[in-house]
């Protein structure tokens, strides 16, 4: 009985659970549905990932935004009536990438490299470029970039992608990164040039030739820059003793903020000079003004020389640390960095002493903007601090430079090649757009979500692909069209990305052929556009029919809306109040309707009866709350028969014998203070008593052969009558007048049957209980006798045990007795008790004398 329980129970379960299953994933449709059907305006709607707009006149109430691919709506609204953009996307540069060889090509043909790149590049771009413009030739701006020959490298391809994009709705956009072969290198190696940097600075001017040297193996196209910076002229960081100032230590010179010696130029002669002739300065506290001098190095595009397109390294070689923005008040100056370009045509820092130091982030700032690689050389004590310093810097890197700098060529040439062989895109969208990179960088397997490729050597190609999402309509209209690039880091190329988020719907604009203002279908009181009313803001409703002046306040408003002042919700909260009059709800069942001024009715909540509205429609329908019954029905359900026929007994007679009422076609008998009248029609009398005694000895006798009956043959002779038919269980059915008889015999066995009178003969049915209930025998004298026995029993035990107990107690006393009587040996002179009346004393600290 209980497994077959537990297996009910466990299958249900399981039923339960696959209907849930199902359920949810069919809610979930519907929620996608109903995101989009609570949209009102064709811009909200648009802005709602998977939603359509109808823009149909006439199209009734039903809800304009819908979701195309579910098939229910999808039939009301004809194509060209839905606006549903998608997607779009526009390639409008695509030069191809820079192959190997083709600009190594153009510069070994011009023969080394002397004066500026641009006019060496000119020249190779005849040679080099014919094959990208080639490719760029449909393009109508390649014209413009041949004039300046520097485009001619290409190392991200496509440049220029325009794009449309859905609120929510991802875009892929692929992108390919190649390096270049060739590809021109400027390092500006910027040096502290405080006197602890003296034997770097020998140092460094010796090894000129082959850091020039090892870069020109690596590129064809590198040139070399040289600038140094000491600190703010200021008390405390300078000693501003007049004599300190012009030379604050031996053979040294006058201190500076920062100085550019020697703008980018292949002259590594000039560049080893430039080392040797600067001079080392002197200053009081630790930190420097690098700062300061990276500031200007990045900034001063034209004076340091920065080609546009080259990888620009800057090398900050110090044995020391950094002041940064806010120092500036030790020494009096609270003007903060602006970021600008401050040099003179000597090549010197003039706002040294009038502007603060940068902070890290506008130095990421300027550095990212600037697309500069920097690299900072610092002796192994400051390396801590400037490796922390690079991961706040994009592009920067850092590494450990020997107390004398004899190892800056392996660790420019090092980093060089760290960065070079590494790629990592970078964006500047808004928060608004999100973009996440992912690659399958050199190797063949599936794309991994990174921004950054390692380990590429010149030549090889990557690709990356960026997955960009709108994640919102920013508030401010402008910012619906903007304009981002997606870039490698540390080169000044990019992919600009012209991005329109699909934020409003083309309809909405006053001149699109379907607006009207003041249009006579919104009563004249608002604009017609996307096939729905926009009000003025004195109407509303639908149509604009409802105005402000007629409705004082929204107060009145809603009291229109309630049945009177007592309840707090407007259409009964089954609808909403527009302009003073209900609408109510609809219900997602169509057959189920709410109506009512104030929403009071429906015709889906009536009595049901046996899970039908009103007993089914063929017994009556649900008005308001009430089951209105055909002809024929009555009942709260329309359940009941609306004739007394049924009540009347077979023989014919009063409706339920007269002792009663016909409810629902069946009798409610009376109840009168000796009890209630039984029977299908009443017609039994409360005192009237059973036959179970008449039936009873019977019974007895043929079921069980027992009772005053069972002797000889008065049982056969007597109960002619019925016999009963045995049964295991006997339960009395009330309807079919059934009576339960129970009595106990004379060996206090229970037996039970039951009875059923014939109406129309004197028959009897009879089912009686197969075998009596009798209660357990018990053997009554032997439980008796037993608790006497164990009293008596327990009681000896009791004696015994204090009989046992006196007798060692006695024992025990005797034999101390006589043990002390052995002892008592003492003389009988002698008192044990007495005591001498004399006692002797003696004093301690005596000592005899
Ligand atoms: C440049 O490369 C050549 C050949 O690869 C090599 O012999 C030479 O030593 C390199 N020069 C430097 C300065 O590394
Ligand atoms: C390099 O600079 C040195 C020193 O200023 C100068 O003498 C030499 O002519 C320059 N060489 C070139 C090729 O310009
Ligand atoms: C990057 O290159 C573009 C031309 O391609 C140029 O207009 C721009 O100034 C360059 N940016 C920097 C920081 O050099
Ligand atoms: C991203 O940078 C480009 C070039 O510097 C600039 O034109 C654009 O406005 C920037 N975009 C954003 C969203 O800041
Ligand atoms: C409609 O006006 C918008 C600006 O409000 C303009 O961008 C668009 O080109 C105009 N379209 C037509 C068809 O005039
Ligand atoms: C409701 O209205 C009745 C008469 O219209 C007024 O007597 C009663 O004070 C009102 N109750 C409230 C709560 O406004
Ligand atoms: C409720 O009323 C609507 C419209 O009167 C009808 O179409 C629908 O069949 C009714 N539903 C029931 C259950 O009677
Ligand atoms: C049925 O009997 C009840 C009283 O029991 C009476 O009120 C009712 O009118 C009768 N109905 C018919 C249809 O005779």
């Amino acid at each position: 009985m209980v497994n077959y329980h537990q297996i009910i129970v466990s299958v249900s379960l399981v039923l339960v659970l696959l209907t849930k299953e199902g359920t949810s994933q069919l809610s979930d449709k519907l929620n996608v549905q109903n995101s989009c059907v609570s949209k009102t305006t064709c811009r909200e709607c648009i802005q709602t990932k998977n939603c359509a707009w109808c823009l149909q006149p006439d199209f009734g109430d039903k809800p304009r935004c819908f979701q195309p691919s579910l098939t229910p709506f999808a039939g009301s609204c004809s194509e060209e009536w839905t606006w549903n953009p998608d997607n779009e996307q526009k390639i409008v540069f695509n030069r191809e990438l820079t192959r190997a060889g083709s600009a190594s090509g153009g510069s070994s043909a011009s023969g080394g490299y002397e004066g500026s790149y641009s006019s060496s590049s000119s020249s190779s771009s005849s040679s080099s470029s014919s094959h990208s413009f080639g490719a760029s030739g449909s393009y109508g701006a390649s014209g413009s970039y041949g004039a300046s020959g520097q485009q001619s490298i290409v190392q991200i391809s496509p440049q220029r992608v325009g794009l449309k994009l859905r609120i929510n709705e991802e875009h892929r956009l692929h992108m390919r990164y190649s390096q270049a072969e060739d590809y021109p290198v400027d390092l500006y190696y910027l040096m502290d040039l405080s006197k602890s940097m003296e034997d770097d600075k020998e140092k460094l001017s010796k090894l000129g030739d082959l850091l020039s040297d090892t870069m020109r193996n690596i590129t064809n196209n590198f040139r070399l820059g040289f600038g140094s910076f000491v600190d703010k002229v200021l008390m405390p960081y300078v000693s501003t003793v007049p004599k300190k100032l012009v030379n604050p230590c031996e053979k040294c010179e006058a201190p500076y903020g920062f100085k550019n010696h020697m703008t980018l130029s292949t002259n590594t002669t000039l560049f080893s000079e430039e080392v040797r002739r600067a001079a080392v300065s002197g200053n009081l506290d630790a930190p420097e003004g690098g700062f300061d001098a990276i500031m200007q190095a990045v900034v001063c595009r034209n004076q340091i020389g920065w080609r546009e397109q080259a990888r620009r390294l800057l090398v900050f070689s110090t044995d020391a640390g950094f002041h940064y923005a806010g120092d500036g008040k030790l020494g009096g100056v609270v003007t903060p960095n602006d970021g600008h370009c401050h040099l003179d045509s000597r090549g010197l820092y003039t706002h040294s002493t009038l502007q603060d130091y940068p902070s890290i982030s506008q130095v990421n700032l300027k550095v990212k903007q600037n697309a500069i690689n920097v690299i900072f050389a610092v002796t192994s004590s400051q390396s801590k601090v400037y490796e922390k310093l690079s991961t706040h810097v994009e592009g920067s890197s850092s590494a450990i430079l020997s107390e004398d700098s004899s190892n800056v060529v392996e660790l420019v040439r090092d980093e060089y090649s760290k960065i070079s062989s590494s790629v990592e895109m970078k964006d500047n969208a808004t928060s608004a757009v999100k973009i996440t990179y992912s690659s399958s960088c050199l190797g063949n397997g599936p794309p991994i979500q990174t921004n950054k490729c390692d380990g590429l050597k010149v030549g090889d190609v990557v690709s990356f692909t960026a997955e960009i999402v709108v994640t919102s309509c920013p508030q401010n209209e402008k910012d619906w069209n903007q304009i981002f690039q997606i870039y490698p880091v540390g080169i000044n190329e990019s992919l600009i990305v012209d991005l329109e988020m699909l934020c409003s719907c083309p309809c909405e604009n006053p001149n699109h052929s379907g607006f009207e203002a003041n249009s006579p279908k919104c009563k004249g009181f608002g604009s017609y556009k996307c096939g729905i009313c926009e009000c003025d803001e004195f109407h509303f409703g639908p149509n604009c029919e409802c105005s402000v002046s007629d409705i004082h306040s929204e107060v009145s408003m809603s009291r229109q809306c309630r049945p009177d002042n007592t309840s707090v919700i407007d259409c009964n909260g089954r609808g909403t109040c527009v302009c003073g009059i209900c609408e109510c709800e609809k219900r997602p069942h169509p057959e189920e309707v709410i109506s009512g001024k104030f929403c009071e009715c429906d015709n889906f909540s009536c009595d049901r009866h046996n899970g039908l509205l009103c007993s089914g429609p063929d017994h009556g329908t649900c008005s308001c709350g009430e089951c209105i019954c055909q002809p024929g029905w009555i009942g709260d359900a329309c359940d009941c028969r609306a004739t007394n026929e049924t009540c009347k007994p077979p023989g014919g007679g009063e409706i339920c014998s007269g002792h009663g009422t016909c409810e629902c076609g069946a009798c409610r008998c009376d109840v009168t203070p000796d009890g209630r009248f039984s029977g299908r029609y009443c017609e039994k009398c409360p005192t009237c008593s059973g036959r179970c005694h008449e039936l009873k000895d019977c019974v007895q006798c043929q079921m069980y052969k027992t009772g005053p009956l069972a002797e000889s043959d008065l049982c056969t002779k007597t109960c002619t009558k019925f016999v009963p038919i045995e049964v295991d269980v006997v339960v009395a059915d009330e309807e079919k007048d059934e009576h339960l008889c129970t009595f106990y015999d004379e060996d206090d066995c229970k037996f039970q049957f039951v009875y059923t009178d014939h109406v129309e003969d004197e028959q009897v049915d009879v089912r009686a209980k197969k075998t009596r209930e009798c209660p357990p025998k018990v053997f009554m004298i032997g439980i008796v006798f037993g608790v006497i026995a164990f009293i008596v029993l327990i009681g000896l035990a009791i004696l015994l045990l204090w009989k046992l107990l006196t007798t060692i107690h006695d024992r025990r006393e005797f034999a101390r007795f006589e043990k002390e009587r052995m002892m008592a040996k003492w003389d009988t002179g002698e008192n044990p008790i007495y005591k001498q009346a004399t006692s002797t004393f003696k004093n301690p600290t005596y000592a005899g004398k």
